[in-house]
């Protein structure tokens, strides 16, 4: 059973984003505590990587606020939301094709300097992701997308994150891979990670999720428990494809 203590980990309250004069985030609230996995879903172009990149401080926010342990990030550069333990792994996983697979993992861990810390955490990654661990010298562009992706979270993961932003890693990817997938991301969350998934395969998201907000147009238009949402008729309709 999940319990959540009195305050959030993290907090979206009236959060606006634009792109010059587009509004993509139209005011929105959400609240994730800790340990939580919560996804967010919706249509192509409702948002979600927008407001992803605007926690993790890729992308300012025009309006509202964003508070993380108590305190507002909103001015907070992303370097140094990565070193208060927000990492985003990003849409298109953005991984360093020409560096090899450890160059990119250790990337991950720039904003460190506690060497001994970084080598327990590297070795965390070798055992949940014994595929990444036999590939450490390939550069990474030669990998396989699922391989890619696994990189991905590895390279997050080197930051040490309390919250990890994930957007869509299911993207292109055959079902097996997703599977293993998702398979990395329970044991991360196991490992006391609170994680917020983007996803645009709603099933597999809601299945997994404690809770989820649907996002429309740059609004939240639901919110609920997974299991609630996989049920309600409207998410099945525009989302699971009935
Ligand atoms: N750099 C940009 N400049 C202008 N508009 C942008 C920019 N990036 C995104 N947008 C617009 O903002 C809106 C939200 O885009 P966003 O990428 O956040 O959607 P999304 O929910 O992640 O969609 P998808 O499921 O396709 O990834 C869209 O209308 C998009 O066209
Ligand atoms: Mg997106």
């Amino acid at each position: 059973m999940h319990t959540s203590p009195a305050s959030p980990l993290l907090q979206l309250r009236d959060l606006q984003i634009a792109y010059g004069q587009i509004q993509a985030v139209k005011g929105i609230d959400l609240e994730l505590f800790e340990g939580e996995l919560v996804s967010l879903i919706g249509a192509n172009g409702a948002g979600k990587t927008t407001t992803l990149n605007a926690i993790a401080g890729t992308l300012n926010s025009s309006g509202g606020e964003l508070i993380y342990r108590g305190e507002s990030i909103v001015s907070l550069p992303t370097h140094k939301r990565l070193r208060a333990g927000i990492a985003l792994v990003p849409e298109g996983r953005g991984i360093f094709t020409r560096l090899t697979v450890e160059e990119n993992l250790r990337m991950g861990a720039y904003t460190r300097n506690d060497q001994e810390g970084i080598e327990a955490d590297l070795d965390n990654v070798y055992r949940m992701l014994p595929r990444v661990k036999e590939r450490l010298a390939q550069v990474a562009g030669t990998l396989s997308g699922g391989e890619q992706q696994m990189v991905a979270i590895g390279r997050a993961l080197l930051s040490r994150p309390k919250l990890l932003l994930l957007d869509e890693p299911s993207m292109g990817l055959a079902p097996l891979i997703v599977e293993k997938i998702f398979e990395v991301i329970q044991t991360v969350q196991k490992q006391g990670v609170t994680i917020l998934l983007v996803e645009q395969n709603a099933n597999l998201a809601l299945g997994f999720s404690s809770r989820a907000y649907v996002m429309e147009s740059g609004k939240i238009s639901l919110s609920g428990s997974g299991e609630d949402l996989l049920k309600d008729p409207k998410v099945r309709a525009a989302y699971l494809g009935e």
